[in-house]
């Protein structure tokens, strides 16, 4: 594995690091009737794309709040689970029965959100049966469970392991007790430890998030996390923390009740020490985040096929859906999102239907995913090449040592990984930033 330690000197390219692309959510103009009848127009042609699918039924709820999230979950009830599982099973049927999908496979069957892991065993299982009944996967395919490690007891594990789960993805964040405390994450560090260890004998590979740049964090800190986190061999996302000023954190920020988070270089050197650390104990950058040991990971088909390909998001506060040109969210609230199923329509909140020219700078940001743009598939698509549309990006880019361009493909340098969101961003419109 390529070590990426870059002289001091090259990498002040930017002041500071984006760390996400544009044409995320937070981009997506608010459901117009014209748009949603254009959806449903697309839902009905068949797919003919050579990509395949990933299903993500989302359940956005949440045992407690955590200071610093941003995703729209609710407060979990145990009298919401009946009715919303019987709507999220009504939209999910919905999409089951459009041209769309029925021509469509599907590799992965992901439960989003939120901690799905606040059902029971049954409950999760029932849910992915459902799924592979009503849709159609791939001969060989992967059921992932997002898991907060606080609701995940051994006897649940277990359960999923045996029906077949392939991954739990875990939001551990930090192994630092005293940061755990600071951000209201309810369970020790040992807790984190318990479930991946277990999860791990049960023979699930285990994905844990984790994220640097937290008020009071220390060098020191970030270091014994990732070490911790190697040692339990896990895969990881590394977040950088994103503070939001609508959340606890924004609130405790501002009004001075926690320690102000690094600057923009400290927020770079742990991104770097990360990078050191991890691809010393052997594990390769893969997606926006992602460090993994496992080879095959790096050929999954719903990143590769970005931005072709799809991730059929559902139920109430999802985020991230998106099929070919379509992108959408769905309403967060869950009451409004049952009453909106039942009267027969799709729960979409925002929906965005790019034009062309948005599909080419989507194209682009394949290189903050770490993957390259495939000259001659970007012609296929456009009947242009990436270097007629953007040629003064591309030559910008490549001048500072950040891309790197031949005949076949533009993809990114080892001083381009420490600037993948800036990069993506010189191919956003100027107006959406
Ligand atoms: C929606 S959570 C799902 C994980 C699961 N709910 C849990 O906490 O165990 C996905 C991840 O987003 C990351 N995240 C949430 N808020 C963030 C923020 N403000 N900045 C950066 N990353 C954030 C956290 O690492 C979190 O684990
Ligand atoms: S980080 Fe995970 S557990 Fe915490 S509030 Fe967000 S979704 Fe819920």
């Amino acid at each position: 594995m390529k070590k990426l330690t870059i002289e001091d000197k090259d990498s002040k390219v930017y002041d500071s690091r984006e760390n996400w692309p544009p044409y995320t959510y937070r981009d997506y103009p608010g459901i117009k009737q014209e748009t949603y009848k254009s959806f449903i127009e697309f839902l009905s042609t068949e797919n003919k794309s050579d990509k395949v699918l990933e299903l993500q039924p989302w359940i956005s709820l949440c045992a407690s709040r955590c200071t610093f999230c941003y995703y729209p979950t609710s407060a979990f009830s145990p009298s919401i689970i009946q009715p919303y599982l019987a709507a999220l099973k009504k939209e999910l049927e919905m999409y089951a029965k459009t041209t769309y999908i029925q021509t469509s496979k599907f590799d992965e069957i992901v439960l989003g959100g939120g901690t799905p892991s606040v059902l029971s065993a049954e409950q999760m299982i029932d849910l992915i049966s459902f799924c592979e009944k009503r849709f159609t996967t791939t001969d060989e395919y992967f059921i992932k469970v997002t898991c907060s490690s606080k609701t995940l007891e051994t006897a649940k594990l277990q359960k999923l392991a045996e029906y077949g789960v392939y991954q739990v993805d875990m939001g551990a964040q930090t192994f630092d007790d005293k940061l755990r405390k600071q951000l209201r994450l309810p369970d020790s560090a040992k807790n984190v430890e318990r479930a991946v260890t277990t999860a791990r004998k049960l023979g699930m590979c285990v994905c844990i998030d984790l994220m640097y740049n937290i008020p009071g964090q220390t060098m020191e800190s970030w270091i014994d996390t990732l070490k911790k986190s190697i040692e339990l061999d896990a895969e990881i996302d590394c977040y950088s923390l994103n503070v939001y000023p609508n959340t606890v954190l924004g609130k405790q920020l501002k009004a001075g009740k926690v320690p102000p988070q690094g600057d923009a270089e400290f927020e770079k050197q742990m991104y770097l020490k990360a990078y050191e650390i991890l691809t010393d104990a052997g594990y390769g950058a893969l997606g926006h985040d992602r460090f993994s040991r496992i080879e095959w990971h790096f050929k999954e088909n719903c990143l590769n096929g970005w931005p072709w390909a799809g991730i059929l998001t559902t139920g109430f506060g999802c985020i991230m859906g998106y099929l070919q040109k379509f992108s959408y969210t769905n309403v967060e609230d869950v009451n409004k999102y049952i009453e909106i199923v039942n009267s027969g329509k799709l729960p979409i909140d925002r929906l965005s239907e790019s034009t062309p020219e948005d599909m080419m700078r989507r194209t682009m940001t394949r290189l903050y995913l770490r993957l390259p743009v495939d000259k001659i598939e970007f012609f296929e698509k456009f009947c242009k090449y990436p270097e007629d549309v953007f040629s003064k990006e591309l030559r910008s880019l490549k001048e500072k040592g950040l891309i790197e361009i031949d005949d076949k493909e533009i993809r990114i340098t080892k001083l381009g990984d420490l600037w993948k969101g800036n990069i993506a961003w010189e191919f956003a419109p100027k107006l959406i930033k």
